[in-house]
């Protein structure tokens, strides 16, 4: 199969595309990485222009896809939904239509971006349906920018700086722990980290208090990945005994699954019973092995984890960062090409 099967589609779920679609954007990510360190251009998506709407705020995501864009000889535009016509509310009168929007954007773009989750949604899933309904209806690729579900261009970037800095991920033990947090986040960047470690044959072991389940489905597709990829995935409610020589330790706060039932307040009163599930450098030197710290970022610092942990030299959060741009330029130039 060549990488160029890849041109028009979408990348929504972490498992829209198979093992060996990933194994060539990888190897493009890297190509890619590589020119930018030597100085040499790649204007590959000369004249394309990348639609950019974010519904939820971001640092990151905004910031690598704009200057992915501006490096790959391309244009990216940022989208706030408040300054449009768009709707959500699919009803008579509320706005335009997500179906009239999306081939709009079809006419004007070379690939459309969606960021859509948190307090932006009503219910768990919406922000993966709009995201569906626009690839249906634009004619161009539509990429996840983080949704409530899935964070692909997270979980590609996640196993790009995995695979530099180990040289393979395949036997390594990954830990996905829940952390206290007061910021109530979604899971996503987990589910996604989860669903590619398992793709990658990792030993994958997500730790989390009773309440934190992470969505049935996901954790089937995890469970089905590491299978076939040789790997393992648990689940543990004991961060301790999880983080047990652990190579790399990814601690995030998520909510539960009764998020849009119960509200944030109680969602706070959950997690509150649970401050102690936090990164220390003293579970790291005592527990794991060595404990690498990856954090797709924003991390929160003295609750999710130390500062020990993440300014130490363990830490691989600002690679993972900048890894951003180069996993997302392979996304764009393999997809809109
Ligand atoms: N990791 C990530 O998606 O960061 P932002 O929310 O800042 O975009």
């Amino acid at each position: 199969m060549s990488w160029f099967d890849l041109s028009g589609k979408s990348l929504i779920s972490e498992t829209d595309w198979t093992k060996e679609e990933m194994d060539n954007v990888l190897r493009v990510a890297k190509q890619l990485k590589a020119s930018y360190y030597s100085g040499d251009p790649t204007p590959v998506l000369e004249y394309k222009t990348m639609l950019m709407l974010f519904f939820s705020g971001s640092t990151r995501t905004r910031l690598s896809f704009e200057a992915a864009m501006t490096q790959l000889g391309g244009h990216s535009q940022f989208l706030a939904p408040g300054t449009m016509r768009l709707s959500l509310e699919e009803k008579p009168g509320a706005g335009e239509s997500i179906k009239d929007t999306a081939k709009v954007m079809g006419r004007y773009g070379d690939g459309v971006g969606i960021r859509l989750l948190d307090d932006q949604i009503d219910y768990y899933g919406q922000g993966n349906e709009v995201m569906r309904k626009v690839a249906e209806h634009a004619d161009i690729p539509v990429y996840n920018m983080a949704s409530d579900v899935n964070h692909p261009c997270q979980s590609l970037t996640d196993m790009l700086t995995i695979q530099e800095k180990l040289g393979k991920a395949k036997g390594n033990k990954i830990v996905l722990t829940w952390a206290y947090s007061p910021w109530v986040r979604g899971r996503c960047s987990i589910q996604g980290t989860a669903l590619i470690s398992s793709m990658y044959g990792m030993d994958v072991v997500v730790a989390h208090p009773e309440e934190y389940d992470l969505d049935p489905d996901v954790t089937a597709t995890c469970e089905q990945e590491a299978e076939k990829s040789g790997g393992s995935f648990e689940v543990s409610n004991d961060m301790d005994e999880a983080l047990d020589g652990a190579t790399i330790v990814f601690p995030r706060n998520w909510y539960t699954a009764d998020r849009y039932e119960i509200g944030k307040e109680k969602e706070l009163e959950i997690a509150n019973k649970h401050q102690d599930w936090i990164y220390t450098g003293k579970k790291q030197k005592e527990l794991c092995d060595p404990g690498y710290f990856l954090h797709c970022m924003p991390v929160d610092r003295g609750n999710e984890a130390d500062h020990e942990v993440c300014d130490n030299e363990l830490s691989w959060m600002y690679d993972q960062a900048e890894n951003r741009l180069h996993s997302q330029k392979a996304v764009l130039a393999t997809t809109m090409k």
